[in-house]
């Protein structure tokens, strides 16, 4: 196993690799592509994978349990978190689009989706939770109830939230025993809506239009981690920016930082996120070993201040 820079999630002590490896789109893969794909993580340093229990509808999930056991690494040697509280709509899913009928953090919901996860992914524990999206509908107080069962039956060590704003944190916060230990939400050189408004507080243009409640700032103050999702997306799930023709600007900066560092594009995108001073834990969906080993490579690389800014730049961004 190579050296891979690890963080402090949260309060926890759980001592992460900076890169993880997400397993959304694990479900349409073969067990044995999967475990490659898992070796080849492994071997590079990470120790982090994330879930979540809507994934191909379970199958990701499940593809990942058996890819597990065929690995030459076992279930105690890595850290496994999945999500929940999202009720599918099997109409309204296909594939690698999934949609939801609901989201429902009741006890009875949160307590069913764990025991499911459980048994896909074939453990008997997960080192972390998390809400996936916030429920509006959501009662803190039943929240908390889930939270101590599931910790005192030893199926969770860890709770975290996914794509929730700092009012959201605060209020769940106030009910839990437990520390919120990270907030999951897509970053990356092409959805940076947080550092833009940092960047153009007190002005009038577009970026300057706060979406995420000053969360980079709320989170680093309440000594919670950053999960980068989709760091390579441009849009929701549009597809990946790099080597592609609508981003000429961005593609031909990101190669020329890669050539100085001797390195891939890949491997600068994950540098740009990794070099933000708040220990944001990047989050890979690649299932190609080749662009993963690539992307891991970015965790050696610390960009120079004006070389994150040009990429910044290059991307489409200004300064006021
Ligand atoms: N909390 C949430 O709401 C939420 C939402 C979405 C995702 N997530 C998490 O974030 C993880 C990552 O999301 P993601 O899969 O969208 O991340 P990503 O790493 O930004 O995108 C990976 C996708 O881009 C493709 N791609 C094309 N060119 C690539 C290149 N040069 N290098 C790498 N990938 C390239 C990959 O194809 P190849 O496989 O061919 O490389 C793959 O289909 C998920 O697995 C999940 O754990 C969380």
């Amino acid at each position: 196993m190579a050296n891979l820079k690890t963080i402090k999630l949260g309060q926890s002590g759980l001592e992460a690799s900076q890169i993880a490896l997400g397993i959304m789109r694990m479900g349409s893969l073969s067990v044995a592509d999967a475990t490659k794909v898992i070796e080849t993580t492994y071997n590079a340093g990470v120790n982090f994978y994330d879930a979540a229990d809507i994934y191909l509808n379970g199958k990701s999930e499940k593809t990942f349990g058996e890819a597990l056991k065929q690995a030459s690494f076992s279930r105690d040697d890595i850290y496994i978190q999945s999500k929940g509280g999202i009720v599918l709509d099997p109409s309204r899913s296909n594939g690698d689009l999934v949609f939801g009928q609901r989201y429902d953090f009741s006890k009875q919901h949160l307590l069913e989706a764990v025991d499911g996860i459980l048994q896909r992914l074939d453990i008997d524990y997960l080192d972390s939770f998390l809400l996936h999206r916030p429920d509006a509908l959501m009662e803190p107080e039943e929240i908390a109830d889930a939270f101590n069962e599931l910790q005192a039956s030893g199926k969770v060590r860890h709770f975290g939230v996914s794509n929730f704003n700092g009012s959201q944190i605060d209020v769940l916060q106030s009910y839990l025993n437990q520390k919120l230990i990270v907030d999951q939400l897509q970053f990356g050189v092409m959805h940076t809506g947080m550092v833009d408004s940092g960047i153009h507080v007190n002005m009038t243009d577009a970026d300057s239009v706060d979406h995420d409640s000053g969360l980079l700032e709320y989170l680093r103050f309440h000594k919670m981690n950053i999960q980068a999702w989709s760091p390579y997306q441009y849009g929701m799930f549009e597809g990946a920016f790099i080597d592609n023709p609508k981003f000429p600007e961005l593609n031909a900066k990101l190669q020329e930082v890669a050539d100085k560092y001797n390195v891939t594009k890949n491997a600068i995108a994950t540098a740009w996120i990794t070099r933000m001073p708040q220990n944001i834990q990047v989050l890979l969906g690649s299932m190609n070993p080749k662009h993963l080993q690539e992307s891991i490579a970015g965790a050696d690389v610390q960009l120079d201040k004006q070389e994150w800014y040009d990429i910044y730049f290059a991307a489409g961004h200004t300064l006021p």
